[in-house]
């Protein structure tokens, strides 16, 4: 950038840390998920081995939070609810994948909690398109 160019804002995916700071917050999240067990009920979906669903994550939130769109160089789109529509997702799911998150958010110090909270706000809207249960679906309270 030469210095008559004005500083962009920075991204979500700067202002949380960048690419280290990410995989720390996807590293933690699924080793929640695989211990804890008030998060059973979006571990109980997965596969036994989540590397690879931590890889995935991990390149989706790249692009997603403003940083290199891996998943989209490496995968494609990444057709979320499409991709999700093969596992039941409730409002049950979906709050345990949000508590997962939390709590993920909280123990690798993302900080300002102005950034969580804000980061809270993107993930709920994302994990609540993702119902598909019949009779729970998004739009139904
Ligand atoms: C609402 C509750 C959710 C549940 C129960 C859920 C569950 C799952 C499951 C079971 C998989 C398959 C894992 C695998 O094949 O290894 C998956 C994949 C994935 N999930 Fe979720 N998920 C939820 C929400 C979200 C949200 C909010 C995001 C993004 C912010 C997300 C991003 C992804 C991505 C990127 C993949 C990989 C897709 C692929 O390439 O196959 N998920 N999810």
């Amino acid at each position: 950038m030469s210095a008559a160019e004005p500083k962009q804002n920075p991204t979500p995916y700067e202002l949380l840390g960048g690419q280290r700071a990410l995989f720390c917050l996807v590293e933690r999240f699924y080793a929640l998920m695989d211990s804890e067990p008030e998060y059973f009920a979006v571990r109980k979906l997965h596969p036994d081995d989540l590397t690879n669903s931590r890889d995935k994550l991990f390149m989706f939130l790249s692009g997603y939070l403003g940083g290199p769109p891996l998943y989209h160089e490496k995968i494609g789109n990444p057709m979320l609810r499409a991709r999700h529509l093969p596992f039941p997702i409730g409002k049950a799911e979906r709050d345990a994948w949000l508590a997962c998150m939390r709590r993920a958010l909280e123990d690798t110090a993302i900080e300002p909690p102005e950034l969580r909270d804000w980061l809270m706000q993107q993930f709920f809207g994302t994990a609540d398109w993702m119902r598909n249960k019949q009779g729970d679906m998004p739009g139904q309270a």
